[in-house]
Formats: structure tokens, C-alpha cells, sequence
């Protein structure tokens, strides 16, 4: 049978895929859905040879860049010796899976040294809210079950993880009531911040001891955070070591989501290793396989994982059918051998203030609210008015920023608020340069569209 033509897929795609994030539902604009071809690096190539720049890292997961012929030879060989050994039922696991998990037991901080394997971030998310709640009902307190998350927080479109998310664009009154678990906490965002104008005061911080006390210590099983927020957030200097000392205090497991801040996002090998954080509980995802096989991980502390062995009743209440994958971890293995071959982390550390710089120069738009970076995730807040802070525009204004950046070779989305940039590590000053102009460009257009007179 002769391949579709590019029309006949179009249709086909419009027709019977239900993507996520927008409906693509005009048939007859062939410019509103486009169809990926072939990655070579930090370019996306489409059916008509017309290369994007991907400034999205492919949804914040390929940190080795596209096309890496290493990882598909890997997989390859693996799918010919073993396509699959099962998850647990059967008592064997598989060599690529036994390999990573070292791997990832070496390269987490401190005693993180136990994984448990799920196919994406936000099931992973929810294997360890199950750990959570299964460690206190087996330990001295069963009572605790609350989990706080922070507001703006995003950890995943699943029920249990949306439970935790405090980002809007998540949760919906559609879904209430959602599982009774999650209390929200501030975030800690300097640009706004709801408790302090000029000199932080920490009050994000000791609210969270304040929303302990009154929903009783006894009763909140664990905490989850992204170490540094997606949208580029870091907190102040003393906020996670305050968050660590409250969290040991009240017996409360720290959470670390690190699907977006792993392996070299932000210039070291985790989030929290800027504050030296180390969690109970790490959650991984995205660039754990850099987009070339599904995967997602929970690294526990030997401490948690012990509270899970003797009798036959303690072991875990959790499983995936597809987890300890061996093709999937041979991608993501060879994925990590990769990042530390190229020293891709110190890569990333190096290339940020460059990068940083390039996007400061898109303060002068009149639009821009907030550039910030620290490694090489970025978002730039877009506004009405610098003075207001009020948000430039939402779904229709994104749409039309989205086309206008694809349209200008963009690998790239907008909601209408922000652009949230988190470009391959591999990407190169010329690229960057590539990258801010179309940018420019775009803001140039926003203006002129969007922003108030
Ligand atoms: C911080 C964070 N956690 C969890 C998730 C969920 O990951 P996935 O989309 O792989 O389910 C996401 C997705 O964007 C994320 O950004």
C-alpha cells in the first residue's frame, strides 16, 4: 500500500486523533497542525522539509538533542534480544533496568537509592502518593494522609496528581471534588510574591508552617514540590532548607518533583542541588529517556523503602504493567550515559548566562512583565502593563502568538502568559541568537495586537 500523501495524513490526523491542549478541529487549514518528520538536533523537520527550532526540548524532555543514533541502535538491539520480561508478577527483572536503576541510585543525592518505574511523570507522581499513604499507615502514624502542594504547582493530568497541582490550567470545577488529600500552600514566586514588596520576609515559607499547625502536624503525610517551578521560579536561599527542617520535624516526606529540573535543566544534575535538598521521595520523568521512550521514575530513600519489607503484607500496593521496561530503560541509560559523556550538565551551567543575556534583551517590550532563567529554563511572563502585572491574554492570544512563532520556524507554544523556553542542552550560542530573534519578532507582533494603548 502506496504512504498517504502529507493532505491525505493531515486529514487522517484532524480526523481521528484527539490531541491534547487544543481541539485543531478546522479540517481546512492545513496551517493549524503540522506533522513532524525527522529530529536532528536541536531542529524539528517537517513533511516539507521546513526546519523548526525546537525551543521547547520537545515538551522539556530531549536533553541529548533530536536524532541521536546511539539511543536507537540501543533500543534496537534490545527489542532483538528482549522486548519485554514483565513487572514483578513473574520473578525476574532484565539487565538494562538492574543497570539503570545503579545509575540513577549513583547520580541521585544521598541515600536515594531505590526506584520504582512507571511509563510518564504523572504516574509517577501518583506511585508516589500511594508510597506516601502505604509508609504512614505502616509506620507509627496512619492517620496522616494530607499532601500539601503549592499553588501554581503542576504535577501531572491524572487524578491523583491533579489532586496536588494548584496550576489552573489543571484543575477545573469540572473535576471537583477531587481526592481529598491536597491542602495548598504559596508558591514562592519573587514576581509575585503575595507576601512581601522588596525585601523577601519569607512569609511564603512560614506560611507553610503555619498551614501544619492549623491542619495538625498528624494529619499531612507528605509535601510536594518542584524544587524550582516550571515557569523558571527559584525561591529564595532559605526557603527549601526551612521546608527540609519543618518537614523532619513534623515526620512530613518531602516529594522532590524533578520531571522538568533533572539531569542538567538548570545547570546541575537536579533542582535541589542548588540548595543541596535532598528528599524522601524523588519524582522523575521527561528527560529521565529525553523523549525517546516513555519513562518515569520514584527514587526512595532507603529509610522509606524499609518500611516496606518483612511480612508479605508491607510490600508495596503499586504497579504498572509496563514498568522495569527493558527497551525503555535501555533508552534512558544510554540517554544518562550520554548527558555525563558530553558533560551536557556543565554544558548547560556554562551556556546560562549567555543565554540569560540574550533574553534580557527582550525586557524592552513593552509586553514583558518577567524574564527569568537559571540554567537553561526560561520563561518569559508577558503582561498588559509592566505596572499592573496584569496577563497579556489567554487561550485565543496564545493560539495566534503559537502560529505566529511556527510561521517564523519555531518549535514552540504559547498559552497567552508566558513563554516558557527549555531548549535542548546541546543548543549552541548561534541557535540561541536564532531562537531570541524570532522571539523578538513575535513580541514585536504581541505588541502591536494585543497590548493596551
Ligand atoms: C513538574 C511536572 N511533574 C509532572 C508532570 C507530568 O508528567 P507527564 O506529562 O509525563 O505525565 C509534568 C508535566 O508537564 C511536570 O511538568
Amino acid at each position: 500500500m502506496a504512504d498517504p500523501s502529507y493532505d491525505e495524513l493531515i486529514g487522517q490526523a484532524k480526523d481521528h486523533i484527539w490531541m491534547s491542549h487544543a481541539q485543531f478541529r478546522d479540517r481546512e487549514d492545513p496551517t493549524s497542525l503540522g506533522i513532524a518528520m525527522k529530529g536532528e538536533g536541536c531542529y524539528v523537520i517537517d513533511h516539507q522539509g521546513k526546519r523548526y527550532l525546537d525551543a521547547t526540548g520537545g515538551s522539556h524532555c530531549c536533553a541529548v538533542g533530536h536524532g541521536r543514533k546511539e539511543i536507537a541502535e540501543a533500543v534496537y538491539k534490545q527489542m532483538l534480544d528482549l522486548e519485554f520480561s514483565g513487572s514483578g508478577l513473574v520473578p525476574f527483572t532484565n539487565a538494562p533496568t538492574a543497570k539503570l536503576s545503579k545509575k540513577l541510585a549513583q547520580l541521585t543525592p544521598g541515600n536515594l537509592s531505590r526506584v520504582f518505574y512507571t511509563l510518564s511523570g504523572s504516574e509517577a507522581v501518583e506511585a508516589a502518593l500511594k508510597i506516601v499513604r502505604q509508609y504512614h499507615a505502616q509506620g507509627d502514624n496512619p492517620k496522616k494522609y494530607k499532601v500539601l502542594y503549592r499553588n501554581y504547582s503542576h504535577h501531572g493530568y491524572t487524578w491523583g496528581a491533579m489532586s496536588v497541582s494548584g496550576d489552573p490550567a489543571i484543575r477545573s470545577p469540572i473535576f471537583e471534588p477531587t481526592i481529598p488529600m491536597g491542602v495548598v500552600v504559596p508558591e514562592a514566586n519573587p514576581y509575585r510574591c503575595l507576601y512581601c514588596t522588596g525585601t523577601c520576609n519569607l512569609g511564603c515559607a512560614r506560611s507553610i508552617e503555619a498551614t501544619i499547625e492549623y491542619e495538625d502536624p498528624d494529619s499531612i503525610a507528605a509535601i510536594i514540590v518542584e524544587p524550582i517551578a516550571k515557569g523558571a521560579v527559584v525561591p529564595p536561599p532559605e526557603y527549601w532548607p526551612m521546608v527540609r527542617e519543618m518537614c523532619d520535624r513534623h515526620n512530613i516526606l518531602l516529594i522532590a518533583d524533578e520531571v522538568v529540573t533533572a539531569f542538567g535543566r538548570t545547570g546541575t544534575w537536579f533542582g535541589g542541588d542548588h540548595w543541596d535538598l535532598i528528599p524522601d521521595l524523588m519524582v522523575l520523568g521527561k528527560t529521565l529517556g529525553s523523549g525517546y521512550q516513555p519513562i518515569g521514575a520514584v527514587v526512595a530513600t532507603d529509610e522509606v523503602f524499609e518500611r516496606f519489607l518483612g511480612d508479605p503484607d508491607r510490600t508495596l500496593i503499586q504497579s504498572h504493567t509496563l514498568g522495569n521496561h527493558p527497551v525503555v530503560s535501555v533508552a534512558a541509560l544510554t540517554n544518562l550515559e550520554i548527558i555525563e559523556r558530553e558533560n551536557l550538565v556543565e554544558r548547560a551551567a556554562q551556556m546560562a548566562p549567555y543565554f540569560r543575556s540574550q533574553l534580557e534583551t527582550l525586557q524592552e517590550h513593552s509586553v514583558v512583565g518577567d524574564v527569568r532563567s537559571i540554567g537553561l529554563l526560561a520563561e518569559v511572563e508577558l503582561v498588559k502593563d509592566k505596572g499592573t502585572k496584569e496577563p497579556l491574554g489567554g487561550k485565543e492570544v496564545g493560539r495566534k502568538l503559537t502560529r505566529f512563532m511556527v510561521d517564523n520556524g519555531l518549535y514552540m507554544r504559547c498559552g497567552g502568559e508566558k513563554l516558557s523556553i527549555h531548549p535542548s542542552l546541546i543548543i549552541t550560542e548561534e541557535e540561541i541568537n536564532e531562537m531570541v530573534s524570532i522571539f523578538d519578532k513575535t513580541l514585536t507582533y504581541a505588541e502591536r495586537e494585543f497590548a493596551k494603548v
